[in-house]
């Protein structure tokens, strides 16, 4: 799950809210893996390949920009499956100096250019800070599916890409899908950028069946139902430029923060109002658009008239144009602020519009899911059949106390595999 544009911002509310696990070591911690408390626990973990898999990737720290190491245990295990894996370069932006980063694409089709019908795919970076791996029983249960698999990662996204290896080899190995149907992509950077999809798209791999792929299954948390679609986002940013002085002299300065308060008010009413009394767009399939000030910068010093204010609000994009949001955007400002409304620099970025996706799949429960993903990053013909699939719940991914739950876990590899299915019309 991503924020796009405005990841900053929510990846500093993140860690704001995650101080308790700021402590935890950072950089991965060092073989052999740790051991459960619970024997019991241990070994029903080390007979299973899915949940070892799982465990071994939530191991190793892959904080987004520093993905390296996660990405090379993950194509030797695959290589050891005795699939081939082709890796893409994907530069830090700004830092020569980090690791190269890779996204990792694999299939056992074995000639010169696979030309999968059905792509399997999800991302293994993750948001700080890392958390490490425990498992243990929920405190009202002692059922093996409800054991909590706990850590960063657990949920978003290293459950979808244990699950879909799962799926992959099950499949391949019991030649229910030959080796020329199929193929695995797991790309870097979808917290902070899509940097790692959107290297894939560009990719001369990719162009060489782009034109002959039939399904994408993207896995992202969304407690094993099926998105229907996912919101799209904008955003908004405003400053104001004022005088700074002595907050004993007020009438020497012109304060920043009281021009552009009255605005952020405005934006900050929106949510409650219909389209028609001048909110923004909506849609029946997506519902309401949403809007969040999130960040406010401003200011030196309480006895300091402020002489600079910023803020930046995240928009989720139920429908509409463009040019809708923009224009209830500025009828309300220019409502709320109408004496300082010339004076404000108001930039409005419409990114995406929200997604379709196949959402009506027999056996599925079907979802419209708000957040964003890095479907965005990639392009795909129209006819191409798109999923949003995954297991465990987006509410604890970015916390710190995120989880699976065993059970679902398990669950999403036959969620997967009735998805090829579907791809494949088995
Ligand atoms: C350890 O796990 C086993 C099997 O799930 C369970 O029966 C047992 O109660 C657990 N022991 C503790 C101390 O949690
Ligand atoms: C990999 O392929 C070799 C040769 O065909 C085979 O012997 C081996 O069992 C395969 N390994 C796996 C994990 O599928
Ligand atoms: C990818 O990066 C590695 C390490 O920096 C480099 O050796 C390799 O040539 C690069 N591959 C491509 C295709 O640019
Ligand atoms: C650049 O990458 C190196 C190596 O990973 C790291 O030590 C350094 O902190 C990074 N610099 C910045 C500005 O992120
Ligand atoms: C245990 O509690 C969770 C909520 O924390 C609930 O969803 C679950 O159904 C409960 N399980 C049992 C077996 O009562
Ligand atoms: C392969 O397909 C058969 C028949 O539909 C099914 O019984 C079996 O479980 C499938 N195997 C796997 C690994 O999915
Ligand atoms: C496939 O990739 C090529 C080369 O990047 C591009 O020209 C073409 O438009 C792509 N096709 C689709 C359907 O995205
Ligand atoms: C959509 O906005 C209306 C106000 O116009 C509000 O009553 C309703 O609860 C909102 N729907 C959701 C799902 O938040
Ligand atoms: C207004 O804000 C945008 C976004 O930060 C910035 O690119 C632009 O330079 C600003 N314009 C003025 C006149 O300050
Ligand atoms: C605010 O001041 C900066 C620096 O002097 C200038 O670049 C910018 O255009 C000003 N912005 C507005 C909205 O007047
Ligand atoms: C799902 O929706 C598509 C497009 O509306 C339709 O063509 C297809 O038959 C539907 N599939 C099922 C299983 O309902
Ligand atoms: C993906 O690649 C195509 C070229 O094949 C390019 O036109 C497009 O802008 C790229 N990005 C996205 C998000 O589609």
């Amino acid at each position: 799950m991503t924020t796009k544009a405005m990841s900053l911002s929510f990846s500093l509310l993140s860690l704001l809210t995650q101080c308790n696990a700021q402590s935890l070591p950072e950089g991965h911690i060092s073989r052999p893996i740790a051991r459960q408390e619970n024997s019991s626990i241990e070994s029903i973990i080390a007979d299973s390949p899915l949940l070892s898999l799982h465990r071994d990737l939530v191991e190793i720290s892959s904080v987004s920009n520093n993905e390296v190491e996660v990405g090379s245990f993950l194509a030797n295990y695959l290589e050891q499956q005795n699939f081939t894996v082709t890796f893409l370069n994907v530069s830090v932006s700004g830092n020569a100096s980090a690791g190269q980063r890779r996204d990792v694409f694999a299939t056992r089709d074995t000639s010169d250019s696979p030309q999968p019908k059905v792509l399997l795919t999800s991302h293994i970076d993750t948001v700080p800070p890392f958390i490490p791996y425990s498992a243990a029983h929920a405190s009202n249960s002692t059922a093996r599916a409800d054991i909590r698999l706990r850590g960063r990662g657990t949920v978003d996204a290293k459950s979808c890409v244990a699950a879909q290896v799962t799926t992959a080899i099950e499949l391949l190995d019991s030649g229910n899908v030959s080796a020329s149907d199929l193929a695995l992509l797991f790309v870097v950077g979808e917290e902070n950028s899509g940097d790692g999809m959107s290297a894939f798209n560009r990719s001369e791999l990719y162009a060489s069946f782009n034109e002959t792929i039939k399904g994408i299954i993207f896995g992202e948390p969304t407690e094993g139902k099926l998105a229907t679609g996912h919101k799209g986002t904008a955003s908004l940013f405003i400053s104001a430029n004022g005088t700074a002085a002595h907050s004993a002299y007020p009438e020497l300065g012109k304060s920043a923060i009281s021009m552009i308060l009255p605005a952020l008010a405005a934006v900050d009413s929106l949510d409650a109002l219909t389209p028609e009394e001048g909110g923004l767009p909506r849609s029946a399939k997506f519902g309401n658009s949403t809007a969040n000030p999130g960040l406010i910068e401003a200011g030196t010093a309480p006895n300091v008239v402020p002489g600079y204010a910023s803020s930046q609000t995240s928009i989720r994009v139920a429908g509409g144009t463009p040019k809708q949001f923009e224009d209830a955007i500025l009828a309300r400002i220019a409502l709320f602020a109408p004496r300082t409304f010339e004076q404000l620099n108001i930039t409005f970025t419409y990114n995406e519009g929200p997604v379709d996706l196949v959402g009506n799949v027999t056996g599925f429960e079907g979802e419209v899911f708000n957040y964003a993903t890095d479907i965005f990053s990639i392009r795909y013909r129209r006819d191409v059949k798109a999923y949003l699939y995954g297991p465990g719940s987006i509410h604890v991914a970015h916390g710190a106390n995120e989880y699976v739950r065993l059970g679902d876990l398990e669950d999403s590899v036959e969620g997967y595999k009735r998805l090829v299915a579907d791809v494949l019309g088995d």
